[in-house]
């Protein structure tokens, strides 16, 4: 089985979590999968918020109504991705640059149920390089004080996030302490987002694999 078969398979074991309201969509090649399943069991749910504008159009292609976050309540289930996931399921989130209405989903949901190929579980954190999403005029302002805690900040040219901002991809850090370093790059003005999703872990991996789908709780 290749990468995406497995991240299909995951894609496919979160359908077993889809109950009934409207659901939290993240955003990636596996939540594609995500949404192409979701669409055989529309019927037992209103519709979706998601955590792109990539995301919104697949989900109205299969005919899945879009919410604004701000016309529904809590949600009872998020759906996404990960770039990467430790044991206690604290995650880099970002690669595709959707990182902040991704945080902003997962936090307004009661379940976070991630999904990735196997590939995607670490054990320490920091491999993939890290997102941080910045207000385009700190960029350089930014990048110098990720310089100052260790970092190797790479700025992703030519690409705008859907709420107007920049994104470095900072690599070379071994992120053994994921809640301080999340909490100490959201410090820094003019920074939007950090990919680490600690604060806000996943309450569920699900990890495609070779002998099925393995799920995995903190
Ligand atoms: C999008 O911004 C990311 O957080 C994705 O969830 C993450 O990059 C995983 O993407 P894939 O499912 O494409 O591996």
């Amino acid at each position: 089985m290749n990468q995406d078969d497995l991240k299909k398979q995951a894609a496919e074991a979160a359908l077993d979590y889809v109950e009934s309201g409207v659901i939290g969509v993240g955003t990636g090649s596996t939540v594609n999968h995500f949404i192409d399943a979701l669409a055989s069991v529309k019927h037992r749910i209103e519709g979706a918020v998601s955590s792109s504008e990539v995301s919104s159009e697949r989900l109205k292609r299969h005919g899945i109504q879009v919410f604004d976050l701000n016309a529904v309540g809590e949600l009872a289930l998020y759906v996404d991705g990960a770039d990467e996931s430790n044991g206690q399921l604290e995650l880099i989130k970002g690669g595709g640059g959707a990182l902040t209405r991704e945080k902003i989903v997962a936090a307004a949901s009661r379940t976070f149920v991630c999904i990735a190929d196997e590939s995607k579980l670490v054990e320490v954190l920091g491999g993939f390089p890290l997102p941080v999403e910045v207000i385009p005029m700190a960029r350089s302002y930014v990048a110098r004080e990720l310089v100052q805690l260790g970092g190797t900040p790479v700025w992703r040219e030519g690409f705008v996030t859907d709420n107007g901002n920049l994104i470095l991809d900072v690599q070379n850090l071994e992120i053994t302490d994921p809640k301080g370093l999340e909490q100490r790059i959201n410090t820094i003005a003019g920074v939007v987002t950090v990919g680490i999703f600690a604060w806000r872990p996943a309450d569920v991996l699900i990890l495609g694999s070779a002998q099925g789908p393995r799920t995995i709780k903190p």
